[in-house]
């Protein structure tokens, strides 16, 4: 499975720090361009394949670490989804308050989805700061949990499965309706930083 990271601030480069730690490939694209990747390159290695923005958009699984009103620009240049994955790494503030960005009512995450139609999209790595989602999620006391949601069960067993690769402990807490409002940027597992003993 081809991945992509899409953004190359804190939460990509955290991102890209555990694919490279695992050894494991990732394209990673932001709006500066491949060039400007040359010292995430350098410092984490060739796991890290820089890319044009439509090369990542192409993976199988996507991941948006992009500002939440930068998402519909960021997948503009993608081609047909036709159910590949895409993980929202985004969260919904408003700044500088660092508020809940006031959406009217609906989910951040059905509002990432309208901007890749087609697309299986799963909620996941939104809830940690990105400085502790870079760090080595594996401790003498258990693993980094991650949260995911999402409304397509096969797609959440693959993030799972990424999340799980990637050295974290997966916890699926079931659709983006059901869980978004606890997983989303003002919900209750904002910021938990949890360890799953065993
Ligand atoms: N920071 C955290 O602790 C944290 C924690 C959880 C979730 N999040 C969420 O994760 C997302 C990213 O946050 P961040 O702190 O990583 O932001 P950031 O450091 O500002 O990085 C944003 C990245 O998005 C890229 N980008 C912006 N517009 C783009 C576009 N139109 N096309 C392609 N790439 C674009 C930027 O490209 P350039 O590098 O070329 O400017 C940059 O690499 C946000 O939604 C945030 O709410 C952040």
């Amino acid at each position: 499975m081809a991945y992509a990271i899409i953004g190359s601030g804190n939460i990509g480069s955290a991102l890209a720090r555990q694919f490279a730690r695992k050894g494991i490939n990732v394209l990673v694209a932001n709006s500066r361009g491949p060039a400007s990747l040359a010292g995430l390159v350098a410092e984490l290695g060739p796991t890290v394949v820089p890319a044009t923005l439509e090369q990542a958009l192409a993976a199988d699984l996507v991941i948006l670490a992009v500002p939440f009103p930068k998402v519909p620009d960021a997948v503009r240049g993608a081609g047909p989804w036709q159910g590949r994955v895409v993980v929202d790494a985004t969260n919904a503030i408003d700044y500088p308050a660092f508020t809940p960005k006031d959406l009217g009512g609906r989910l951040s995450s059905a509002i990432v989805a309208e901007a890749v139609p087609g697309a299986r999209l799963v909620k996941a790595f939104n809830t940690l700061p990105a400085a502790v989602l870079a760090q080595d999620p594996a401790s003498p006391g258990g693993r980094r949990v991650v949260f995911l949601s999402g409304d397509d069960r096969a797609a959440n067993a693959d993030v799972a499965g990424l999340v799980d690769r990637l050295g974290f402990a997966p916890i699926d807490l079931g659709s983006l309706a059901a869980a978004g409002p606890l997983q989303q940027f003002g919900g209750p597992l904002m910021v938990h930083d949890l360890l799953k003993r065993g």
